[in-house]
Formats: C-alpha cells, sequence, structure tokens
C-alpha cells in the first residue's frame, strides 16, 4: 500500500492509525526487547519518511547555500527554502510570507520578540503579562527583559483544575500593561487557554499579545488571522518535523518596526563600518546560514499533516485523549494533575508516594516511553505543590491499545512498590 503521504486526501480510505503508523520508521522499534510504545510526543514527535526524504534530498541533491549562489543547486535549495516559507504561510494562514521568520524554535522565537520587540518598546515600570502555567522558556526571556528595562512581571493565576483565571486577568490589564504573553496548550496539564478572548481583552487596551503555540499547533488549525494574535510562535520538531528549526509569526507592521535580533550575513542591505543597513522582511530576522534542511523538513511535515487532514487529527486525538482520562482515572490511586475541560494532548499525573522518575523507569523497561519531572514548568509543580509529575502525551499515531498498555504497566508499577 502506497504510503499516506503520497495519497492525496481523496484517495484516503478515511483514518486508519495503522496506515499511519507505517508512514513512521521509529514507531517500528523494539525497546529493550518490547514494542516502543511513545507517549512522550509532546516533548518531541516521531517523524514520517516522507520528512525523513526531504532532509536526505535536500544533502543528496541540492546541498548548498541560499540567496547568495548563482549556481544551480544554490537555486534549487532557495527555491525550496522559500517554498516552505509559503507552506508556513498557509498553514497558519498569515497575510504574507514575510511574516514567517524561520528560528530555531518557539525559544528563539520568544527571545527574538522580548529582546528585539520588549527592549525598544518597555520601559521602567511597564508591565508584562503571563500566566502560571507557562513554559520556562516564556517566563525567562520575559524575568531578563524586566532586568534589562525595569520592567514588572506579572503572573495570571490558575484554578485547581489548571484553567487561567479569567477574573484574575481581568484585574491584571490595567494602563501599565505593554506585552501579554500566553501559551496556547499548557504542556504541563494540556489546559487550552481561550487565548482569541485574552487577545481580544488586551487589544481593547492596546496591548500586543504573543502566543507560545508550540503545543497547540500539533493538534488544532491555527488561523492567525482569526485569531488576530500579533505573534505566534511554535517548534518544527513538535509537528513531525526537523529539531532545530521553528516560526515566529509576527504582523507585518510590528515586525517592520522592531531592529534586527541578531547582525550577521543575509540580513543586511549594505555594510560601511560608517553605517549598515537591514534587509526587508523577513530577512532582517534571519541573520547567517539558516537551517536550511530544517525548513524543507518543516515544510515536509506540514505537507504531510495537510494530507492527514488536521479536523481528522483532531478528532482522532480527542478520542485518544477521553480515552486515557477516563481509564486513567480508573487507576487507584492516581492523581491526575490539570483536569481542565478543554484540554489537548497531554495528561500529568501521580501515583501514590511513587516517585514520578522510578514510575517513569520501570515504564521505560516495558517499551513505553512518558516524560517524568517538571516538564520546564516549575512554578506549575509548586502551584500543585508536587515535585514532578508523569506525563503522557499523545498524536495521531497512538492507538487505544496503547494507552490500555500504559494504564496496565501502572497497575504492575504499583505491585512493585506497595
Ligand atoms: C508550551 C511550550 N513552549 C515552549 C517550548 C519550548 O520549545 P523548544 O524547546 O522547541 O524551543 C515547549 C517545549 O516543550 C513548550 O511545550
Amino acid at each position: 500500500m502506497e504510503p499516506i503521504s503520497k495519497l492525496t486526501p481523496s484517495q484516503k480510505p478515511g483514518f486508519d492509525v495503522s496506515t499511519v503508523r507505517r508512514d513512521f520508521p521509529a514507531l517500528s522499534l523494539k525497546v529493550h526487547g518490547k514494542p516502543l510504545v511513545y507517549l512522550d510526543n509532546a516533548a518531541t514527535t516521531q517523524k514520517p519518511q516522507s520528512v525523513l526524504d526531504a532532509l536526505s534530498r535536500y544533502y543528496t541533491e541540492e546541498c548548498s547555500n541560499i540567496h547568495r549562489g548563482i549556481h544551480l543547486l544554490s537555486e534549487r535549495a532557495s527555491q525550496d527554502y522559500e517554498e516552505a516559507r509559503l507552506k508556513v504561510q498557509r498553514f497558519l494562514n498569515a497575510n504574507r510570507p514575510e511574516e514567517i521568520i524561520f528560528v530555531k524554535g518557539t525559544t528563539e522565537a520568544i527571545n527574538l520578540v522580548a529582546q528585539s520587540y520588549g527592549r525598544t518598546e518597555l520601559r521602567q515600570g511597564d508591565e508584562i503579562i503571563i500566566s502560571a502555567m507557562e513554559h520556562h522558556s516564556n517566563i525567562v526571556p520575559w524575568q531578563m527583559l524586566c532586568e534589562q528595562t525595569g520592567a514588572v512581571l506579572r503572573v495570571i493565576p490558575i484554578t485547581d483544575t489548571g484553567e487561567l483565571s479569567f477574573g484574575g486577568f481581568g484585574r491584571l490589564l490595567n494602563a501599565r500593561t505593554k506585552f501579554v504573553a500566553i501559551t496556547h496548550v499548557s504542556n504541563a496539564l494540556g489546559s487550552i487557554n481561550p487565548v482569541k478572548r485574552i487577545i481580544e481583552m488586551a487589544h481593547e487596551q492596546g496591548v500586543p499579545v504573543l502566543i507560545d503555540g508550540a503545543q497547540a499547533v500539533p493538534h488544532q488549525k491555527i488561523d492567525v488571522q482569526a485569531l488576530d494574535c500579533d505573534f505566534y510562535a511554535f517548534s518544527g520538531h513538535k509537528l513531525y518535523g526537523p529539531t532545530g528549526i521553528g516560526i515566529l509569526y509576527g504582523k507585518t507592521e510590528l515586525l517592520d518596526k522592531m531592529p534586527p535580533y541578531q547582525g550577521g550575513g543575509d540580513m543586511i542591505s549594505s555594510v560601511t563600518f560608517e553605517k549598515t543597513t537591514y534587509n526587508k522582511l523577513p530577512y532582517k530576522f534571519e541573520a547567517g546560514t539558516p537551517n536550511i534542511a530544517g525548513a524543507i523538513g518543516l515544510g515536509a511535515a506540514i505537507d504531510y499533516v495537510m494530507k492527514v487532514g488536521q479536523a481528522t487529527i483532531s478528532t482522532y486525538e480527542s478520542k485518544l485523549l477521553l480515552h486515557a482520562i477516563s481509564s486513567l482515572s480508573e487507576v487507584a490511586l492516581l492523581r491526575q494533575i490539570g483536569t481542565a475541560k478543554e484540554r489537548a494532548g497531554v495528561v500529568s499525573f501521580t501515583l501514590g508516594d511513587i516517585h514520578p522518575h522510578d514510575i517513569g523507569t520501570i515504564l521505560d523497561r516495558e517499551g513505553i516511553a512518558i516524560r517524568t519531572g517538571h516538564h520546564c514548568a516549575q512554578p506549575v509543580m509548586a502551584r500543585f505543590k508536587v515535585p514532578a509529575t508523569c506525563r503522557a502525551s499523545f498524536s495521531f499515531y497512538n492507538t487505544m491499545e496503547e494507552v490500555d498498555a500504559l494504564v496496565s504497566a501502572l497497575e504492575r508499577v504499583k505491585k512493585v512498590f506497595h
């Protein structure tokens, strides 16, 4: 059978998880002699063959630098790199390709905005609002900016179920607020935040909003124009693409005004020792040789996701998550951390007094890969008064049977400890 990546959507027989799984070579791996059950998708996803092929094709058939060469290989690579930008533009429904900046990942995208927009626009006493459920990469860049500018960080509290306190946000928003940076989906709790409403409320005060979409983009269709966000950041490797590539979307009028984040080749228009003028968007923000293979690989990942179908992915993953939530709630001593009504991709939990690392180690011996620890969200751990959690995170290539395997393995873990 042709891999699904080669089929047009109309040729596809509907969603069949076993067909999709065949497109991902890593899913046939054995770990400690057991079939791999990969439930660490919030950390990174496995890659379909079409992405591996796109990377290999770049390195074997068109390996060259972009934008500068007049030879054929360079022309091909430049074309494929720019084609990838167009794919991201369509994927996010951005207005223009210039609004798509290739960066290393979500982390670099947020640092870019903090250092370029933040350092020019924020002053002593200005306030930046984030939430208590942010990944460290949407906390630390803003703290660094506060140290540099004298701005102040304000934090929206979260409820016992792991939802943003809307009243809390309303109370924090005031005339001193100059920026809001919020995660779309929490990597530690799975909560989906009502970002459209947050953006509307911030815009009523004239405040720009950055959305950290690292955990949202793999699970739902994102339309940056419908959201009306000012910036949107995500990482390629969590969307079935390569590591070391990610996207910063920004509205043209903001990006245009922002100074470059890094200086070097490709981001200039002319250089003399007296004065350097900068290149136009998006190149102003892409100093040096970019991750060409990564961008092309991300383009292939987007093609793959679009062929499976984002609506299909969302529907299947919701069923998978519901199954996980309800079967895990049957496990005695298991406490789910984060029980928001709207959730995507993630179940975080503790099991009695067994340390999450011990649970993770035993599951690994059974071939089941989950994540244990603070998930780069230490304030979330503090909020729920736990040092760490176990986190199972799901993709459309996971099966109901894999969820059942997790549940049975947790019962065996309890027998080891009790
Ligand atoms: C919500 C969220 N934001 C940001 C990041 C950082 O992504 P990256 O390490 O790819 O830059 C992650 C990674 O786990 C995340 O889950």
